[in-house]
């Protein structure tokens, strides 16, 4: 691959002002070093990234597949967001033991709370091995047939290529196809709950001030590793012991200044940077607008509900707050994109493109791209349109869709795969079941179908869907159903699938809400699926093509960096307040004095607990104050995206200064288009999180097994 040598060239050379980017860790040395550098870190590439000894990575764990985290201890202590552990801390929540409410610290070992199913993963090693994936498909020439050779390539390398029992090989694709790389990955499967602040600390604000600055959020909360006695990855048991990592980090008390250099180290979970200009504004105008219509609705609903029913708050906090975070982001998004012009920005990239191919005389290979990127998005509009929907609606926010969809797929297997499939798969199903029935309120979602079932049928284009839902009677409709079907209770759910195969399907088959979603699904799967995979796969070839040519044709120091793709990234800039508007300016940091000037006594967002208030009182805030003051959050100009929360915020020499957790709300289009002057990402002040373990929760052991650096 000739343009990745070439690409490799490029970054060598010097590099222009600070503007973002999501970099591989073992590149560092060719693509930033001197930048980050330049930029007043003191560390060099190797002690980020290293195979051979210990290293920044050796202490940044993906937790539980979606968000990161980080050791901040010898004996494996974790730290991440509370919104990333928040899960584990509801699941082990009571109305009795309302640790969601009034928070957990576990005062020794014994005390620290399993979470089955919870495991974080390590990255081992990270090497580029795109000649051996893509060996044997330059000959191919049909899309399809290049991209099955590709996955078989793909998994017999997994197979093949050197790892230790207990590790896993993973490779991804970077630049859209044009680079692939492996992870050799560790996951550790015993993760204890360790401590979590009150919500009223580690979710102040909610979701009024989720995507927003200036915040005053304690978005922490910790973990603990455990491993055999090998210290190597075990499921939970008893006889486990506290895991003891390669790398930990030290804590920073030294506190930060503005322009200071950061370093946030993560696993960023998806951008699309390099879309053309089409697709952008189909986010801007169809796509987003329709997928928040829908969430508006269900959160009314939702919500309306919670805030009557303490016992529904619990059952749906968590729920609600992964619904109501997308549906907030695509709005500030969609605004984003509006107000920076993403779409013209783009169209003008997109003109300047074509005159650097006709300079290069590659007019054969790139000439054509823009006029078949719109021909195939105009082509996938309504597909992707009515796909959108039927994720949001079936299987996403009615939850007696998206579980009559999971049984929806058991008929499939039972169609295609026989009895012994069906029934292994029928009792895992059962098996999982049961969780999601805890947290399940017919009420709730008798209302939310109502509402989500006629956006669907009135909205959604209406010639791919089915018959049986056009043009009816959506509360009688609605009635009927939470009435008669088994769905609506896993005692129903039990009788359901209990019986022999057959049995079981007959009986199925006669339930009013699993008709309804095999219409509704079989509709989707015959007239939408298909069709849009189709087009899609024409689209991903496109956009390979076109990040092909973006890397061969950029100008020398253009920072092209690969979309995330919830790989290890290493993201710096400086710690920097913004001017998003005329006469509007944010400062970079936020004290506890920000946190009382919003106390609403009572409120469900804004409640500040009495010990807080009593320690801001008598400004009791141990070695952690800054000159009297108590710092509580700070924002940077780090490319940040979701999967980045718990990540750690890194001074120049590698210690620990915050913990990444949320982007300001004029910025949250960085993930389409990213503008360094108004994009930031938000951080807890480290000494804001050791301030409230030591003396808000007086659990100062776990502050003494860091080490905290002066
Ligand atoms: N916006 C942040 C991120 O995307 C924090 C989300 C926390 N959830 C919430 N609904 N407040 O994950
Ligand atoms: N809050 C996000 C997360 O959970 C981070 C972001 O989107 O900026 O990963």
């Amino acid at each position: 691959m000739k343009f990745l040598k070439l690409l490799v060239l490029l970054f060598a050379l010097p590099m222009a002002a600070q503007q973002g980017g999501m970099w591989i860790p073992s590149l560092l040395k060719g693509m930033n070093e001197k930048e980050m550098k330049s930029l007043g870190m003191k560390m060099s590439a190797s002690d980020i990234y290293d195979v051979n000894k210990s290293s920044l990575k050796d202490a940044v764990p993906q937790f539980n597949g979606g968000c990161t985290s980080e050791v901040i201890s010898s004996k494996g202590l974790l730290l991440t967001n509370h919104h990333c552990g928040f899960g584990e801390i509801q699941s082990h929540s009571t109305v009795e033991h309302d640790y969601l409410t009034n928070g957990f610290w576990a005062m020794n070992q014994a005390e620290e709370l399993p979470n089955p199913g919870l495991e974080v993963t390590f990255i081992v090693k990270i090497e580029d091995v795109s000649a051996k994936v893509l060996d044997g498909t330059t000959s191919l020439t049909s899309e399809a047939e290049k991209q099955k050779k590709i996955a078989s390539n793909i998994a017999s390398l997994t197979n093949t290529l050197p790892k230790e029992a207990w590790q896993e090989n993973r490779i991804r694709t970077f630049y859209e196809g044009n680079q692939y790389i492996l992870f050799v990955i560790e996951s550790y499967k015993d993760v204890r709950l360790v401590g979590a602040p009150p919500s009223s600390i580690g979710k102040f604000g909610s979701d009024t001030d989720n995507w927003v600055w200036p915040r005053h959020t304690g978005d922490f909360s910790l973990f603990r590793i455990y491993a055999d006695k090998n210290n190597r990855p075990a499921e939970y048991s008893k006889d486990n012991v506290p895991y003891t990592p390669k790398h930990f980090f030290p804590v920073s008390l030294k506190g930060i200044e503005e322009d200071d250099f950061t370093l946030v180290f993560g696993y960023p979970g998806r951008t699309t940077e390099y879309l053309p200009s089409i697709a952008v504004e189909q986010i801007v105008n169809s796509l987003n607008p329709a997928k928040i219509e829908v969430r508006d609705r269900a959160l009314k609903v939702a919500d309306g509900f919670m805030r009557k029913d303490n016992a529904i708050k619990i059952q749906y906090a968590s729920k609600y707050a992964s619904i109501a975070n997308y549906w907030k982001k695509w709005i500030g998004e969609t605004q984003g994109l509006k107000k920076s012009n993403a779409i013209e920005v783009k169209q003008k990239f997109e003109k300047n493109f074509l005159d650097q191919v006709q300079k290069a005389h590659k007019e054969e290979e790139y000439g054509q791209l823009f006029e078949d990127f719109q021909k195939n998005y105009t082509e996938i509009a309504p597909y992707a349109l009515s796909r959108d929907y039927f994720m949001e609606v079936v299987l996403r926010n009615t939850e007696l869709l998206s579980i009559g969809y999971k049984l929806f797929q058991l008929e499939q297997v039972y169609n295609s795969k026989g009895e012994q499939s069906f029934t292994d798969r029928k009792n895992n199903t059962l098996e999982n079941l049961k969780e999601t029935y805890k947290d399940f309120n017919k009420n709730v979602d008798e209302k939310v179908f109502e509402q989500l079932i006629e956006l669907y049928a009135t909205k959604s284009p209406q010639q791919f869907l089915p018959e049986q839902i056009l043009k009816k009677d959506y509360k009688k409709m609605t009635a009927e159903i939470y009435s008669q079907s088994d769905l609506t209770s896993y005692k129903g759910m039990e009788s359901l699938l209990t019986g022999n195969p057959k049995a079981v399907i007959a009986k199925l088959n006669k339930d009013k809400g699993y008709q309804l979603v095999k219409v509704l699904a079989e509709a989707y799967l015959k007239n939408v699926n298909p069709k849009y995979d189709e087009i899609n796969l024409k689209i991903s070839a496109l956009q390979r093509t076109y990040m092909k040519g973006i890397l061969e044709l950029s100008p020398k120091d253009a920072r092209i960096f690969p979309d995330a793709n919830s790989t290890l990234r290493v993201t710096y800039g400086k710690v920097k307040g913004y001017e998003p508007a005329d006469a509007v300016s944010y400062g970079y940091g936020t004290y506890l004095d920000g946190v009382m000037e919003k106390y609403i006594p009572g409120d469900y967002e804004f409640d500040v607990p009495q010990k807080l208030i009593d320690l801001y009182n008598t400004k009791d805030y141990g070695p952690y104050d800054m000159k009297g003051k108590m710092p509580v959050c700070f924002i940077g100009t780090n490319h940040t995206t979701g999967g980045n929360s718990g990540s750690p915020a890194i001074d120049a020499k590698g210690n620990l200064i915050g913990l990444n957790f949320d982007r300001v709300w004029e910025g949250t289009m960085s993930d389409i288009y990213y503008d360094p002057a108004i994009c930031r990402n938000i951080m807890v002040d480290i000494r804001y999180v050791l301030f409230i373990i030591d003396k808000y929760a007086g659990a100062k052991h776990l502050v003494d097994e860091m080490k905290i650096v002066k």
